[in-house]
């Protein structure tokens, strides 16, 4: 069978949720191209060779860069901090690698549309991993709004609910530097949400958004007892217009106590409604207008049938899965368009539009004024 041989950069959450599905990916599916774990990269090396030796990498390497001269190697696989995306997914289409990138795209719309330009001169795949796109219950979210159920959409609700700044003593990390991270909760949860409502509703026409600063410096984590600048905005509220005229409310916060990761949707439209909470990810309420008046209501669906894309691959109806299910499918599907030759979706031109919308919300949340996204 032919391969993918695969390098990771960065070895930590979305190492470990990355490795996993090149791990489980041929165990539970036939992908085209069967996913060598090639190279580990990071900067620790002692921590780089646990972390190669539980998951199954067969080198480490501490500069990403001689990774890319590698001829053994056939794509890269970024999951590193934001700031670091656009100069590796540059250099890696530069030579001739498939890409498998982390959200947010990146930090700056320059970069990525230089990100969007490199990997379509090189001809090679690219991947932005919005892995709640491959969430079987918004999947059945996406198919219910194709054929008609919800009629025209009125209203996007979406909120992505942290808790994790809550405590004060949480230290400044890389989440909340803006050299690294660009923005706060905007870019890291808001990029998710825009991205599933670009792909549940469509694209944006304009935004509003309101940042607030809740706690403004943290203890350092290489010294606790001194402390720094929280640069980015502790959470922001959007609001807006699709260019199809339903109305957006995106909610963005990491101090939302008692919420650890509460991603949530709700669309509401002429002929019926759905929602969605990751949380429960394996539910979907779909309440439909064409039911008799006297049963109406929001339905329960358990999203676990064969039927249910991706589903038939895992378990008998009824038995769920879970948050790293939707990365195995990420590795499913770019396998197989690395195999092919075709594309996977979301994209890098996914990213750019992701990143015009979150920039247009970033201006706004400057200047207070409504901003068009162009
Ligand atoms: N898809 C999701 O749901 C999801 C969830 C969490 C994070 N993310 C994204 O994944 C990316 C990584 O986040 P994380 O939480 O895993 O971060 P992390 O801080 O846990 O890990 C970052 C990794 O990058 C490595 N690294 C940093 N600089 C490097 C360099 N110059 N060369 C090589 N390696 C380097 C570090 O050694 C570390 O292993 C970010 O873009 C983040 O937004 C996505």
């Amino acid at each position: 069978m032919k391969e993918l041989r695969i390098a990771i950069v960065g070895h930590r959450f979305m190492g470990r949720a990355h490795s996993n599905a090149w791990n489980q990916v041929s165990r539970f599916f036939d992908p085209a191209l069967k996913p060598v774990l090639r190279v580990a990269c990071g900067r620790e090396r002692n921590d780089l060779q646990a972390f190669a030796d539980r998951w199954g990498w067969e080198e480490i390497e501490t500069d990403w860069r001689k990774v890319l001269e590698r001829d053994d190697i056939d794509a890269i696989d970024i999951a590193t901090p934001t700031f670091l995306h656009a100069e590796m997914a540059i250099a890696a289409a530069e030579a001739g690698k498939h890409i498998f990138c982390e959200k947010p795209f990146c930090n700056t719309l320059a970069e990525a549309e230089a990100m969007l330009a490199a990997v379509e001169k090189a001809g090679v795949v690219h991947y932005l991993n919005h892995n709640y796109r491959r969430c079987p219950a918004v999947l059945l979210a996406k198919k219910l709004i194709a054929e008609g159920e919800i009629g025209e959409v009125y209203h996007w609700r979406g909120a992505y609910q942290q808790s994790w700044l809550v405590n004060p003593q949480h230290p400044l990390d890389w989440k909340l530097q803006k050299r690294t991270a660009a923005a706060g909760p905007l870019w890291d949860l808001g990029s998710h949400a825009v991205d599933l409502a670009h792909f549940l509703v469509g694209d944006f026409a304009e935004i509003d958004c309101r940042g607030k600063q809740f706690i403004a410096n943290r203890p350092l984590a290489s010294d606790p007892s001194k402390t720094g600048e929280v640069e980015v905005e502790c959470a922001a509220l959007m609001t807006g217009e699709f260019k199809n005229g339903a109305l957006a409310t995106i909610e963005t916060t990491r101090y939302a106590t008692g919420r650890r990761n509460r991603h949530t949707f709700e669309i509401y439209g002429s002929k019926g409604a759905i929602t969605w909470d990751m949380e429960d990810m394996n539910r979907l309420q779909f309440y439909s207008g064409n039911d008799p008046e006297d049963r109406q209501g929001f339905r329960d669906i358990l999203v676990t049938e064969r039927s249910h894309e991706y589903v038939g691959a895992w378990w008998p109806p009824g038995h769920i899965i879970g948050y790293e299910h939707a990365f195995v499918h990420a590795a499913i599907d770019f396998l197989n368009a690395a195999g092919s030759g075709t594309q996977v979706e979301p994209n890098f031109r996914d990213g750019v539009k992701s990143i015009r919308v979150l920039e247009a919300a970033a201006r706004s949340m400057e200047t207070g004024q409504r901003v068009k996204v162009e």
